[in-house]
């Protein structure tokens, strides 16, 4: 990902969460540098479909925001792009992916289905997803790669 993307990307944010990323957190991240756009398609057609942020800390990666914009999403294009970095990471020496999540995401299953195991839970961490509801309890996950 790079400045270039970030338009696109803050209009993807914009529609799917109800407490979207300012643009200033997306440069924050950029400066920081483990960040990736998700294409289809290859070359000349190639087609944005989703995007990854994420924070390097010593040999750990933190997942920060991962999400498949709404025309392309439950067409298995998250569990592949999730499957590709996680090969990558293994690759370049990471040792271990951190993630949280709302208990509620269904992307829980994605991440337990590619080895992430349910460390514990941080209750009340996020705010209700809907004006006037509740707020929600924080699932924490990590996968080891080394032994992925
Ligand atoms: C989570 C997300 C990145 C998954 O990407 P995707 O391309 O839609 O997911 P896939 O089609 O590859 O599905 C992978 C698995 O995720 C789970 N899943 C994803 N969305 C789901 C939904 N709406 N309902 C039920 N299960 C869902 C299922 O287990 C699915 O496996 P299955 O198709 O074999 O049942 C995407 O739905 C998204 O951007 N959601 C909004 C942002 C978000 O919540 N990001 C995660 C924050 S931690």
């Amino acid at each position: 990902m790079d400045e270039a993307d970030l338009d696109w990307v803050m209009s993807v944010e914009r529609r799917v969460y109800v407490r979207p990323w300012g643009r200033r957190g997306f440069e924050l991240a950029l400066d920081e540098g483990l960040n990736y756009v998700i294409v289809r398609g290859s070359g000349t057609h190639e087609q944005p479909v989703g995007y990854v942020i994420c924070r390097p800390v010593v040999d750990e990666v933190e997942l920060l925001n991962f999400c498949i914009a709404p025309p392309f999403q439950r067409q298995g294009l998250g569990r592949r792009a999730l499957k590709i970095l996680l090969e990558r990471w293994v690759e370049q020496g990471w040792q271990r992916a951190l993630l949280e999540v709302r208990v509620s995401n269904p992307a829980r299953t994605l991440y337990r289905s590619l080895g992430f195991d349910e460390d514990g839970v941080r209750p009340n961490y996020y705010p209700g997803d809907r004006p006037g509801s509740e707020r929600e309890d924080a699932c924490l996950m990590s996968c080891d790669l080394s032994v992925h």
